[in-house]
Protein backbone atom coordinates (compact mmCIF):
# COMPACT_ATOMS: atom_id res chain seq x y z
CA UNK A 1 0.00 0.00 0.00
CA UNK A 2 1.49 3.34 -0.68
CA UNK A 3 1.75 6.09 1.78
CA UNK A 4 -1.39 8.22 0.07
CA UNK A 5 -3.67 5.27 0.75
CA UNK A 6 -2.70 4.59 3.62
CA UNK A 7 -3.79 7.98 4.99
CA UNK A 8 -6.81 8.22 2.61
CA UNK A 9 -7.45 4.77 4.70
CA UNK A 10 -6.74 6.57 8.53
CA UNK A 11 -8.46 10.03 7.17
CA UNK A 12 -11.87 7.53 6.68
CA UNK A 13 -11.33 5.93 9.53
CA UNK A 14 -10.98 9.52 11.38
CA UNK A 15 -14.14 10.59 9.67
CA UNK A 16 -16.19 7.41 10.56
CA UNK A 17 -15.11 8.01 14.26
CA UNK A 18 -16.26 11.76 14.47
CA UNK A 19 -19.35 10.77 12.95
CA UNK A 20 -19.41 8.98 16.18
CA UNK A 21 -19.44 12.38 18.16
CA UNK A 22 -22.70 13.14 17.08
CA UNK A 23 -25.19 11.72 19.64
CA UNK A 24 -27.12 8.68 18.68
CA UNK A 25 -30.95 9.18 18.81
CA UNK A 26 -32.55 6.75 20.73
CA UNK A 27 -35.82 5.06 19.59
CA UNK A 28 -37.46 3.35 23.00
CA UNK A 29 -39.00 0.66 20.65
CA UNK A 30 -36.09 -0.85 19.91
CA UNK A 31 -32.74 -1.25 21.80
CA UNK A 32 -30.60 0.25 18.40
CA UNK A 33 -30.18 3.92 17.96
CA UNK A 34 -30.67 6.19 15.28
CA UNK A 35 -27.03 6.67 14.62
CA UNK A 36 -24.79 9.16 11.48
CA UNK A 37 -21.52 6.57 11.83
CA UNK A 38 -23.29 4.26 9.69
CA UNK A 39 -22.78 7.34 6.86
CA UNK A 40 -19.44 7.09 7.32
CA UNK A 41 -19.12 3.12 6.80
CA UNK A 42 -20.87 3.41 3.25
CA UNK A 43 -18.21 6.63 2.29
CA UNK A 44 -15.46 3.96 3.41
CA UNK A 45 -16.85 1.32 0.74
CA UNK A 46 -17.08 3.61 -2.00
CA UNK A 47 -14.19 6.10 -1.73
CA UNK A 48 -11.81 3.34 -0.47
CA UNK A 49 -13.13 0.11 -2.16
CA UNK A 50 -13.49 -3.22 -0.74
CA UNK A 51 -10.01 -3.87 0.47
CA UNK A 52 -9.20 -0.24 2.18
CA UNK A 53 -12.56 0.06 3.15
CA UNK A 54 -12.85 -2.98 5.13
CA UNK A 55 -9.54 -2.25 6.34
CA UNK A 56 -10.68 1.35 7.72
CA UNK A 57 -13.39 -0.15 9.30
CA UNK A 58 -11.79 -2.79 10.64
CA UNK A 59 -9.27 -0.57 12.14
CA UNK A 60 -12.27 1.47 13.54
CA UNK A 61 -13.69 -1.79 14.86
CA UNK A 62 -10.76 -2.98 16.47
CA UNK A 63 -10.12 0.43 18.46
CA UNK A 64 -13.97 0.06 19.68
CA UNK A 65 -13.51 -3.61 20.72
CA UNK A 66 -10.09 -3.09 22.75
CA UNK A 67 -11.83 0.16 24.63
CA UNK A 68 -11.16 3.59 22.25
CA UNK A 69 -14.66 4.60 22.57
CA UNK A 70 -14.76 5.39 19.40
CA UNK A 71 -18.74 4.08 18.80
CA UNK A 72 -21.46 6.66 18.67
CA UNK A 73 -21.80 8.47 21.91
CA UNK A 74 -18.56 7.41 22.79
CA UNK A 75 -18.95 4.04 23.90
CA UNK A 76 -16.94 1.23 23.42
CA UNK A 77 -16.05 -2.12 24.74
CA UNK A 78 -16.23 -5.70 23.64
CA UNK A 79 -20.37 -6.20 25.30
CA UNK A 80 -21.50 -4.15 22.09
CA UNK A 81 -20.07 -6.37 20.03
CA UNK A 82 -22.46 -9.65 21.32
CA UNK A 83 -25.45 -6.73 22.23
CA UNK A 84 -28.35 -5.96 20.77
CA UNK A 85 -26.14 -3.78 17.86
CA UNK A 86 -23.27 -6.33 17.19
CA UNK A 87 -25.16 -7.46 14.11
CA UNK A 88 -24.83 -4.16 12.74
CA UNK A 89 -20.86 -3.66 13.75
CA UNK A 90 -20.58 -7.13 11.91
CA UNK A 91 -22.60 -5.97 8.96
CA UNK A 92 -20.56 -2.76 8.85
CA UNK A 93 -17.89 -4.92 8.14
CA UNK A 94 -18.87 -6.49 5.55
CA UNK A 95 -20.04 -3.48 3.52
CA UNK A 96 -16.98 -2.71 1.58
CA UNK A 97 -17.37 -6.22 0.53
CA UNK A 98 -21.12 -6.20 -0.47
CA UNK A 99 -20.92 -2.52 -2.30
CA UNK A 100 -17.60 -3.41 -4.09
CA UNK A 101 -19.28 -6.48 -5.23
CA UNK A 102 -22.31 -4.89 -6.46
CA UNK A 103 -20.13 -2.03 -7.97
CA UNK A 104 -18.39 -4.37 -10.11
CA UNK A 105 -21.04 -6.08 -12.04
CA UNK A 106 -20.71 -4.40 -15.74
CA UNK A 107 -24.25 -3.75 -16.04
CA UNK A 108 -23.97 -1.37 -12.91
CA UNK A 109 -23.25 1.74 -14.98
CA UNK A 110 -25.79 4.16 -14.39
CA UNK A 111 -27.00 6.78 -11.78
CA UNK A 112 -29.72 4.86 -10.41
CA UNK A 113 -27.85 1.38 -10.33
CA UNK A 114 -25.05 2.87 -8.03
CA UNK A 115 -27.36 4.33 -5.61
CA UNK A 116 -29.27 1.19 -5.52
CA UNK A 117 -26.07 -1.08 -5.20
CA UNK A 118 -24.86 1.68 -2.30
CA UNK A 119 -28.73 1.61 -0.47
CA UNK A 120 -29.14 -2.15 -0.89
CA UNK A 121 -25.53 -3.24 0.13
CA UNK A 122 -25.13 -0.71 2.60
CA UNK A 123 -28.44 0.18 4.07
CA UNK A 124 -31.10 -2.99 3.41
CA UNK A 125 -28.50 -5.55 3.91
CA UNK A 126 -26.63 -4.47 7.10
CA UNK A 127 -30.71 -3.93 8.22
CA UNK A 128 -31.27 -7.33 7.63
CA UNK A 129 -27.94 -8.72 9.53
CA UNK A 130 -28.72 -6.42 12.51
CA UNK A 131 -32.10 -7.49 12.49
CA UNK A 132 -31.60 -11.19 12.24
CA UNK A 133 -28.78 -10.63 15.05
CA UNK A 134 -31.15 -8.94 17.51
CA UNK A 135 -33.89 -11.53 17.05
CA UNK A 136 -31.11 -13.96 18.26
CA UNK A 137 -30.08 -12.21 21.37
CA UNK A 138 -33.19 -10.31 22.77
CA UNK A 139 -36.85 -11.65 23.30
CA UNK A 140 -37.89 -9.48 19.97
CA UNK A 141 -38.99 -12.55 17.68
CA UNK A 142 -37.46 -12.76 13.75
CA UNK A 143 -40.68 -10.56 12.08
CA UNK A 144 -40.87 -8.60 14.58
CA UNK A 145 -36.94 -7.22 14.41
CA UNK A 146 -37.29 -7.51 10.76
CA UNK A 147 -40.80 -4.88 11.10
CA UNK A 148 -39.20 -2.65 13.72
CA UNK A 149 -35.95 -1.99 11.57
CA UNK A 150 -37.88 -0.23 9.09
CA UNK A 151 -37.60 2.94 11.31
CA UNK A 152 -34.08 3.11 10.24
CA UNK A 153 -34.82 2.85 6.81
CA UNK A 154 -36.22 6.29 5.71
CA UNK A 155 -32.88 7.82 7.44
CA UNK A 156 -30.21 5.39 5.80
CA UNK A 157 -31.73 6.34 2.76
CA UNK A 158 -30.85 9.68 3.24
CA UNK A 159 -27.28 9.09 4.09
CA UNK A 160 -27.43 6.52 1.01
CA UNK A 161 -27.90 9.62 -0.90
CA UNK A 162 -25.57 12.19 0.70
CA UNK A 163 -22.68 9.10 0.19
CA UNK A 164 -23.67 8.44 -3.96
CA UNK A 165 -23.76 12.20 -4.01
CA UNK A 166 -20.20 12.67 -2.33
CA UNK A 167 -19.06 10.19 -4.92
CA UNK A 168 -20.42 11.57 -7.98
CA UNK A 169 -18.95 14.86 -6.85
CA UNK A 170 -15.47 13.22 -6.46
CA UNK A 171 -16.13 10.79 -9.69
CA UNK A 172 -14.42 8.15 -7.85
CA UNK A 173 -16.37 5.44 -10.07
CA UNK A 174 -12.98 3.94 -11.85
CA UNK A 175 -11.88 0.82 -11.44
CA UNK A 176 -9.96 1.06 -8.63
CA UNK A 177 -12.27 1.58 -5.99
CA UNK A 178 -14.90 -1.10 -7.29
CA UNK A 179 -12.51 -3.61 -8.35
CA UNK A 180 -13.21 -6.78 -5.73
C1 LIG B 1 -23.28 0.88 17.79
O1 LIG B 1 -22.94 2.07 17.93
O2 LIG B 1 -23.13 0.03 18.67
C2 LIG B 1 -23.89 0.44 16.49
C3 LIG B 1 -25.21 1.11 16.22
C4 LIG B 1 -25.86 0.51 15.00
C5 LIG B 1 -27.08 1.30 14.57
C6 LIG B 1 -27.75 0.73 13.34
S1 LIG B 1 -26.76 0.94 11.88
C7 LIG B 1 -28.11 0.66 10.83
C8 LIG B 1 -29.30 1.30 11.48
N1 LIG B 1 -29.35 2.69 11.15
C9 LIG B 1 -29.23 3.47 12.20
O3 LIG B 1 -29.26 4.73 12.16
N2 LIG B 1 -29.12 2.75 13.31
C10 LIG B 1 -29.08 1.33 13.00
Amino acid sequence: MKITEIVQTALITATIIILGMIPPLPLGFIPVPIVMQNLGIMLAAVILGPKKGTLAIFGFLLLALIGFPVLSGGQAGPAFFVGPTGGYLLGWLLTPLMIGYGLSRPFINRRWSRLSIIRFAGVLLVDVIGSVWLWLVSPISLIGSLVLNLAFIPADTLKAVAVYLVAERMRIWNKETTRL
